[in-house]
């Protein structure tokens, strides 16, 4: 007999791992105001000018050509020659069997993530971090355990001690971010060795997100695992267009791994996104073989836009910040007595029309930071920090 009772739909929900993901705390402060013409954003990570010309003619060049058909899973032959001569030219010979193409930096990191990780594995993060890495992983069920840089005048600082205790036995993978999204910080050689050294030992993968390593201050090329790990190591390096090339909307990276794993990751794109699109990958190529003029200016512009930051906040009262950092395009800063980042943004936009980045989007250890992007012009800047001086200087008792 057929039953009666009225048909119940069963829900129509995520999974749970998805549903307990954080949504993005810059977005929450951003959504609100981005058609407002009147707020000054500084609360996204990209730099404020064009792609340069040469890489945009490269790619409406391709499309003319009518490269718009599928290409290789792992992708294009001469961008993968062309990404394995950069890397070789900055880190010693790297090959082609490492090195597959993505459709971003983001795309790069998930791949490292879906070959390595199984659901109740355990990853280690040094925060506070790009919020995403952080999430990623619990997309595939895996724990991230924190180690949270500090803070002191002379700059942030990593205590590797604390680090390693972290790294214990059973660790599947250590997340590592330098220069690092926002604070700046960046690793060096020493550190490096140290940490690789101690992964070696107990087997645990180093996943370096390199997004950054162009956007360096000190050297044309910030330190990297490639430089001291063997092919064999369990190092795996994500890299991306968007920040040193000014690419962020054209989503194209790249991803070195060990050799051994290279099919199974040219699997996990064919099931993602089969290939990055080919006239994406033609501008990528110019990028790489003609881009160093334009990462120069860019970086010199960044510098400025770094110390001119530091500058003025440093001159607010009641600001408080870390020496200029190394590298990536922030200031990651305090202001006295702010106790809640994601409020303080969200009264900043309203107030003031300034927009900045809470700190907690950045994880707990972020809370009571405000991320400033620093990729902007010189009286661009001074707007912003006079916005942000007066706001405090009215309203004492609002932080
Ligand atoms: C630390 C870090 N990694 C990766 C990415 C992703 O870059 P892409 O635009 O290539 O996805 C970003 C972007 O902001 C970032 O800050």
């Amino acid at each position: 007999m057929q039953s009666t009772a009225p048909y119940r739909p069963p829900p129509t929900v995520a999974r749970p791992e998805v549903q307990s993901l954080r949504s993005s705390k810059i977005r929450e402060v951003a959504n609100a105001a981005m058609d407002r013409k009147d707020v000054l954003p500084f609360w996204f990570g990209e730099p404020d000018e064009e792609t340069p010309d040469e890489i945009c003619d490269a790619a409406i060049a391709a499309i003319e050509n009518k490269r718009t058909f599928y290409v290789q899973t792992l992708g294009d032959p001469g961008l993968r020659q062309e990404i394995a001569d950069y890397l070789s030219r900055w880190h010693g010979p790297i090959g082609v069997d490492r090195i597959a193409v993505t459709s971003s930096g983001t795309h790069a990191l998930m791949l490292a993530l879906q070959a390595l990780l199984n659901p109740g594995d355990r990853v280690v993060a040094v925060t506070p971090l790009w919020p995403n890495l952080v999430e990623m992983p619990k997309v595939l069920g895996a724990h991230v355990e924190t180690v949270a840089l500090e803070f002191s005048a002379s700059g942030w600082m990593l205590d590797v001690q604390r680090l390693l205790e972290a790294l214990r036995p059973g660790t599947r993978a250590l997340l590592l971010n330098a220069p690092n999204n926002p604070t700046g910080w960046t690793i060096s050689r020493e550190t490096q060795e140290i940490i690789l050294a101690h992964c070696r030992r107990l087997g645990i993968w180093i996943v370096s997100d390199d997004v950054y390593q162009r956007i360096s201050f000190d050297a044309p090329c910030a330190p990297s695992f490639l430089d001291i790990a063997t092919p064999e190591d369990r190092v795996i390096s994500c890299n991306s267009f968007s920040k040193a090339w000014r690419m962020t909307g054209w989503r194209l990276g790249w991803i070195v791994v060990p050799a051994a794993m290279l099919g199974d990751v040219g699997k996990l794109i064919e099931y993602s996104s089969t290939c990055a699109p080919p006239f994406v990958q033609a501008a990528g190529q110019v990028a790489l073989s003609r881009g160093e003029d334009a990462i120069a200016r860019t970086v010199a512009r960044l510098r400025q836009g770094r110390d001119h930051l530091a500058a003025r906040l440093g001159a607010v009262p009641g600001v408080e910040l870390a020496a200029p950092a190394g590298g990536a395009m922030y200031t990651f800063f305090r202001v006295e007595g702010v106790k809640d980042s994601l409020a303080f943004c969200k009264q900043l936009v309203a107030e003031a029309g300034l927009g900045l980045a809470p700190g907690v989007a950045f994880g707990p250890e972020g809370e009571g930071y405000l991320r400033w992007c620093y990729a902007s012009s010189t009286s661009r800047l001074d707007e912003g920090v006079r916005r942000l001086a007066s706001y405090l200087e009215h309203n004492p008792n609002t932080r």
